[in-house]
């Protein structure tokens, strides 16, 4: 397997710039005290729009091996979207990624599976790797829809995409979305697997497994191993502990709190 797991912190509608640079910095110097790999497990943060220039202004200086993406980008390529951030402005910031259909834009911004996959194509044609989530809510899940729904929802992503294109998927069941009540790491394997299986079909088996899946919800530092041990988990999207440089770094370096 040549997948290299991935560690990404969505930061959501927290820290200014002025935070963001000291967070960042802390990170990059607590990874680098614990002589952190990160050819071995990829770091990547989400900050806010308004963070992006100066999280790129300090990455390039201090060399940081840290990389980072933004929350949203619009599906419009320019013009009269008062508020939207185009695909083109993110990739001047050197933003690596972008996430795309977040459950909380999703449910607070209407977003639809159509309006997720022509944001992973706006991202793809700016040369950003899109991050799409995906996951269903509890209702559904006690519907026993807990596979149907998101694999529909990559299914239309999907649409958007080729083989061969480079994209990351997220599992994030909503009602795991900052409860504490994460899922198993047997769901999120299960999960995992049939969503592999949505990609092979859509767009070959290859692509499949070439792409990296992540579970994300109540993801810590005591239950990322967890996770990562599964064949078909391949990282972790985190909320809240991204927030906490100690967190965040316990969660990249699970390979140290590992036990099998
Ligand atoms: P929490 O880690 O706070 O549950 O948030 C998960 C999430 O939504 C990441 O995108």
């Amino acid at each position: 397997m040549t997948r290299t797991p991935f560690i990404a912190g969505n930061w959501k509608m927290n820290l200014d710039h002025l935070q963001a640079i000291a967070l960042v910095q802390k990170l990059a110097w607590t990874l680098a005290d614990a002589r952190h790999d990160f050819a071995a497990v990829e770091v990547a943060v989400f900050p806010p729009f308004t963070d992006l220039r100066s999280v790129q202004t300090l990455v390039q200086a201090d060399k940081l091996p840290i990389r980072y993406g933004a929350q949203d980008v619009s599906v419009h390529a320019s013009g009269a979207y008062t508020g939207e951030v185009a695909g083109a402005f993110l990739a001047r910031l050197d933003c690596a990624y972008v996430i795309v259909g977040h459950s909380e834009r999703r449910q607070y911004h209407a977003e639809t599976d159509e309006i997720v996959g022509a944001k992973a194509r706006a991202a793809k044609e700016n040369g950003i790797v899109p991050v799409i989530c995906v996951g269903e809510t509890l209702e559904q899940r006690e519907a026993g829809e807990a596979t149907a729904i998101p694999t529909a929802q990559l299914r239309t992503a999907l649409a958007s995409l080729a083989p061969g294109d480079d994209f990351v998927i997220a599992y994030e069941p909503v009602w795991a979305i900052g409860t504490g009540l994460a899922a198993t790491a047997d769901d999120a394997q299960a999960m995992s697997a049939a969503l592999r299986a949505t990609i092979a079909d859509a767009l070959g088996e290859e692509t499949a497994e070439n792409t990296r899946i992540l579970y994300g919800g109540s993801v810590k530092t005591e239950n990322a191993a967890g996770y990562l041990k599964m064949p078909d988990v391949d990282g972790a999207l985190v909320g809240g502990a991204s927030l906490d440089v100690d967190s965040f770094a316990g969660i990249v370096r699970f390979q140290k709190h590992v036990t099998f």
